[in-house]
């Protein structure tokens, strides 16, 4: 399995998951609901996929989502799959290889056939705050691959500020105020970084510099911020091979969507 590219620095354990908590701290000055989030999915998934599981964090970042499936299922195995070689680096320094349990994948998910790099089935495949980068054709095409990697009766959990578009001018406005006063209460209790200040952190850590670049160069590339419906997401869930699109849990514009193969 591809791993990323080695720069021959190290970044220190300690180093790294002080930066992860601090990560999980950013992001939930965006998500109020983050924690509350990852737990809807991983009661279904413990109710739902009993026993040894096979599980993917799709888009994973430095691997909060794979912490906590490693930590709640004892015996689950994951494959964390991203394209950003700075948080997976992160990922991998803080995590390592979770007792054996844990791979990692550098791949980027606009590219055709993305699946096939991938040794499936997979019991569940589970997302969160990521899927909004992609074009619609370009989610097409990701759920298509997800259709061959989940077996059937195996989930798919998308967690996003995924009803976003589908508000009405009142709603979105009242939602992005409450959102903003969120984001301001969480700041000024002063536990957390901005996602600007995270990544300056970040910026000051010499073993990843090399890899920052790397990643700033394929940002550049994809600054296309999708606008999809939830209806969007079901209609290709559905073409995809899913026979169940339900939202399992919903806090202001944020949901789950969770899909039965
Ligand atoms: C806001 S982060 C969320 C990370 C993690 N899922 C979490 O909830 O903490 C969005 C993630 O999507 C990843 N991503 C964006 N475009 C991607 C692509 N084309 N291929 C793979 N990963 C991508 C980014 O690298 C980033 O790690």
């Amino acid at each position: 399995m591809t791993m990323t590219a080695d720069t021959g620095d190290r970044l220190a354990v300690t180093a790294a998951r002080s930066l992860l908590a601090r990560w999980d701290r950013q992001q939930e000055v965006y998500i109020a609901g983050r924690e509350g989030r990852f737990d809807a999915m991983f009661e279904l998934v413990d109710h739902g996929l009993p026993g040894k599981i096979r599980v993917i964090d799709l888009c994973c970042g430095p691997g909060s989502l794979s912490e906590r499936v490693l930590s709640r299922f004892p015996e689950a195995e994951v494959l964390a799959v991203d394209f950003d070689p700075v948080l997976m680096r992160l990922g991998q320094a803080a995590l390592g290889d979770g007792g054996g349990r844990l791979t990692w994948l550098e791949t980027d998910l606009r590219l055709p056939g993305w699946e096939e790099r991938i040794d499936g089935p997979f019991d569940a495949v589970l997302t969160t705050t990521a899927l909004h980068w992609f074009t619609p054709p370009q989610l097409t095409a990701i759920y298509q691959g997800l259709g061959k990697l989940i077996r059937p009766g195996g989930f798919f959990f998308n967690g996003d500020h995924l009803t976003e578009r589908d508000h009405q001018p009142v709603s979105r406005s009242l939602l992005r105020e409450a959102a903003k006063r969120h984001e301001e209460r969480v700041m000024s209790a002063g536990a957390a970084d901005s996602w600007k200040g995270w990544w300056e952190a970040i910026g000051t850590e010499p073993a990843l510099a090399e890899l920052l670049a790397l990643r700033n160069e394929r940002l550049e590339r994809s600054e296309t911020l999708a606008e999809v419906t939830v209806a969007f997401h079901e209609a290709a869930l559905r073409q995809a091979g899913f026979a169940e699109v339900t939202r399992i849990w919903q806090l202001m514009d944020d949901c789950v969507l969770m899909a039965v193969r």
